[in-house]
């Protein structure tokens, strides 16, 4: 393995510790975290030597050590004996050691198939959070049924806070919490409409959501997306045949296509949905992940959307924390229909996300989710760019347009043969609508870059031969 070497003759990195509180270690452990998350500092840095950091940052060589014991500690650095001490690469780590969890097996089949985010170094922050929490003088406000006060009003601010972080800034609303953001899309729907009422979904999207809107017996419709998401046209013409309810859509790095709404169409479509009284449902899971993206829709028909993101794209998916905003008028009926589910998201698990959310810890997250999203993205365009790609630089997964001949499961069941797991087109469409022949590659869920590397190769040489010579081979 070659690292990168981060002291030379003319340059050391010195962190940038104005403007930081606390102990100078610990302003220096942030800065660290931060430079590691931006993707300044990328794994297998070499940091320099204490002595010559604390020379330069004229504090104590004690003072350094410190630091970078505790950013060990939490999975930023590792030191080598004799050799220094480098940037921690988090793909190392799972490659090397059993996978984190159960979901991640690295045993089988290069898995494409699930958008997870990227391993992540989330473990550190919760470990802190829990010694925190556990140092606490009463837990026994953990264990009971949660009222209006304590860890529900700080809930209730860190996720202001995330909320902010997601460019939600319109005034008024309510924020709901839920176990993630499927629960909140789902007490929406329940909450909001009646069997019988019209749902507009987008043409190739998340299923799940439509699963939930058949057994409520909700009539579902498509609206025709191009590649910058939902067209307006088409949202129109519906709306002018017929009474709709809601608009169900993912404006922000949308799952399969990887679209995003520019700022013109996410107005366009706020206005159509007023002039014909329609509720949006928001889904914006993935949109902290991108970092230029235009306000959400909420902003734009703030009376009229209902906006529903989580953690668990861009922080830990096992937190189980979510967040809905919705006006004042829609937020009772949500509210219900989250205690009817589970009376109370879990008091322990909302004191972590607070936490996570009010050190910093979750946005230095979300960084590193951003950065290693580019990374593999870059991987991916690296392997497959030669082929019709579509992807967003910080998005979780690319789209696949498959070269002709292919078609949607031909392409699936190849790359299954060779050990690749994908999803394609046909796990996204509504019903009634043709599933072009595309694949979704996610690119989070692999622990280790080596192994995507492997998958996405394979696809490439899959893609190279001509499609026939695959269907006498099956
Ligand atoms: C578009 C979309 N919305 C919502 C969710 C659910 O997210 P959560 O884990 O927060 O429930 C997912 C999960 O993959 C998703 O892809």
């Amino acid at each position: 393995m070659r690292f990168k070497v981060y002291i030379d003759l003319m340059s050391i990195w010195l962190p940038k510790l104005d403007g930081r509180r606390g102990a100078k270690y610990q302003r220096i452990v942030e800065a660290l975290a931060e430079d590691i998350a931006s993707g300044r500092l990328p794994p297998g840095t070499r940091l320099p030597p204490y002595r010559e950091l604390a020379y330069r940052l004229a504090v104590s060589a004690q003072t350094v050590s410190r630091a970078y014991t505790q950013a060990t500690r939490r999975g930023l650095l590792r030191g080598e004996t004799g050799r220094g001490t480098f940037v921690a690469d988090p793909s190392e780590g799972a490659a090397s050691t059993p996978p984190p969890s159960l979901t991640r097996d690295t045993s089988g089949p290069v898995d494409l198939s699930r958008n997870l985010p990227s391993p992540s170094r989330a473990d550190g922050p919760l470990r802190e959070a829990l010694r925190e929490i556990g140092a606490a003088s009463d837990l026994r406000m953990f264990l009971d049924y949660q009222s209006g006060n304590g860890t529900r009003r700080d809930h209730d601010a860190a996720a202001r806070s995330w909320l902010q972080e997601c460019g939600l800034t319109a005034a008024g609303g309510e924020v709901i919490g839920t176990c993630g953001a499927q629960h909140g899309l789902f007490c929406a729907l329940t909450a909001l409409l009646s069997p019988g009422d019209v749902m507009l979904t987008e043409a190739l999207g998340y299923a799940p959501v439509r699963v939930v809107a058949e057994r409520l017996a909700l009539r579902i419709l498509p609206v025709e997306i191009d590649t910058e998401g939902v067209c307006p046209e088409s949202l129109e013409r519906i709306c002018r045949e017929r009474p709709v309810r809601l608009l169900y859509l993912t404006p922000t790095l949308q799952s399969p296509t990887t679209a995003t709404l520019s700022e013109g169409r996410r107005r366009r479509l706020a206005e159509i949905a007023r002039r014909h009284d329609m509720l949006i449902l928001e889904d914006d899971v993935f949109g902290p992940l991108k970092e230029d993206r235009p306000p959400p829709i909420a902003q734009f028909a703030p009376e009229r959307t209902i906006y529903v993101t989580s953690l668990s794209k861009s922080v830990a998916p096992g937190l189980r924390i979510g967040f809905v905003h919705a006006p004042s008028a829609l937020a009772t009926a949500v509210r219900r229909a989250v205690v009817l589910s589970v009376w109370m998201t879990p008091p322990l698990m909302d004191e972590i996300a607070v936490r996570l959310i009010r050190s910093g810890a979750a946005l230095r997250l979300l960084q590193e989710q951003r950065a290693t999203a580019h990374r593999r993205q870059v991987l991916a365009r690296r392997i497959l760019g030669r082929f019709d790609l579509h992807a967003d630089p910080q998005g979780l997964h690319a789209w696949l347009r498959l070269p002709d001949g292919w078609t949607a499961g031909s392409f699936r069941t190849a790359a299954e043969e060779r050990g690749v797991l994908v999803s394609d087109a046909r796990d996204f469409a509504a019903t009634g609508v043709d599933a072009p022949a595309a694949a979704r590659l996610s690119l989070g869920h692999e622990p280790a870059d080596h192994r995507l590397k492997t998958g996405l190769a394979r696809l490439a040489d899959l893609l190279s031969r001509p499609p026939q010579s695959d269907v006498l081979f099956l």
